[in-house]
C-alpha cells in the first residue's frame, strides 16, 4: 500500500519556478521577494493571500513567492494557481517512518513549487545542521521544487569578529553538491541578530557578506554560482528596503513579518521593481 502510493508520487514533479533565462543574468538578476509566514496564518488569511497575489502582477520586473505553514499550501496554491507559493522546511527522506515531517513531494502535490529550508529558527529550535539541511535541500531540488537555503551569524559570533567565516562554513556544509537546470537554488542571509528585531546590518555589512557568498558560490559551483541569487533577510520593511535592494550582490529579499499583510508587503516589491 505505501509502496504503491511512494510509486505514484514518485512520477509528480513541480513546475520551476523560474528558469535560469528568466532570472537575468550575472550582471543583473531579476530580484525575488519571498514571503516567510513562520507559524502565522489561517484558512482565514487565504484572502490576504491572494490581495497580495493580486497586487504583485503590478510588479513584472521582480519574482514575487509566500512560503506559508504546510497545511495552508494547498488552500493557497488553489486560490493562487498562478503566484508561487512554497514550504518553509521539507524533510530529505522521500517517505517513511517520520512523524510529523512532510516530503518533497508531498509539497509538490499540496501544490508548492518551492521550499525554504535551513532558516536559523529551525537550525536552532529543531537542531538542524548543516549535513542535513543539505539533504533537504537536495531532496527538494531532485524533485523539482526550488530551495531558499539559509545561512546567517548570531549576534555573539557577529561581536567576535567570525561572521563572514561562519557563514561561508554553514554554505560550505549545506550547499547541494550539484544544481539541476529546471530548479532554483537561492541563498538567504539572514543574521540572527536581524530576525524580527527591527536591527538591520549596515550596508557595507550586507555589501561584504553577500561578496564573499557570492565569491564562494562561484568557487563552488563555476558560472553558475553567479546565476544564485542571494537574498537578504532580517527586519525588512517598506522603509528600508530600497536601501537595502541597492547593494551589489543583493538579488532580493526573504520577509518575515512585513511577508503577512499586503499592505506591508507590496512596498517592499516595489522597491525591488
Ligand atoms: P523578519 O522579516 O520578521 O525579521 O524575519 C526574517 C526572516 O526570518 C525571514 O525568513
Amino acid at each position: 500500500m505505501v509502496d504503491a502510493l511512494g510509486a505514484s508520487l514518485a512520477g509528480i514533479k513541480a513546475a520551476p519556478l523560474l528558469t535560469p533565462q528568466d532570472r537575468g543574468n550575472s550582471v543583473a538578476l531579476k530580484k525575488l521577494v519571498a514571503g516567510n509566514w513562520k507559524m502565522n496564518g489561517l484558512s482565514s488569511d487565504i484572502a490576504e493571500i491572494q490581495a497580495i497575489a493580486a497586487a504583485s502582477r503590478d510588479f513584472p520586473g521582480v519574482d514575487v513567492a509566500l512560503c506559508v505553514p504546510a497545511i495552508l499550501i494547498e488552500r493557497a496554491a488553489r486560490a493562487v494557481p498562478a503566484f508561487p507559493i512554497g514550504g518553509q522546511d521539507v524533510h530529505h527522506a522521500e517517505k517513511g517512518a517520520h512523524t510529523g515531517c512532510i516530503s518533497a513531494q508531498m509539497l509538490i502535490d499540496a501544490g508548492a513549487v518551492l521550499t525554504i529550508v535551513g532558516h536559523s529558527e529551525r537550525r536552532d529550535a529543531q537542531r538542524e545542521n548543516d549535513a542535513e539541511v543539505r539533504a533537504k535541500a537536495e531532496a527538494a531540488l531532485a524533485c523539482g521544487l526550488s530551495v531558499i537555503l539559509c545561512v546567517g551569524e548570531s549576534l555573539e559570533i557577529r561581536e567576535k569578529g567570525g561572521a563572514i567565516q561562519t557563514v561561508l562554513a554553514q554554505l560550505d556544509g549545506s550547499l547541494p553538491g550539484q544544481l539541476a537546470a529546471e530548479t532554483e537554488l537561492a541563498v538567504a542571509y539572514e543574521p540572527v541578530w536581524a530576525i524580527g528585531t527591527g536591527k538591520v546590518p549596515t550596508t557595507d555589512e550586507i555589501a561584504q557578506m553577500h561578496a564573499a557568498i557570492r565569491d564562494r558560490l562561484v568557487e563552488r559551483l563555476g558560472p553558475q554560482g553567479k546565476e544564485v541569487r542571494i537574498l537578504y533577510g532580517g527586519s525588512v520593511k517598506g522603509s528600508n528596503a530600497a536601501e537595502i535592494f541597492a547593494v551589489p550582490n543583493v538579488d532580493g529579499a526573504l520577509v518575515g513579518g512585513a511577508s503577512l499583510k499586503m499592505a506591508d508587503f507590496i512596498p517592499i516589491v516595489a522597491a525591488a521593481q
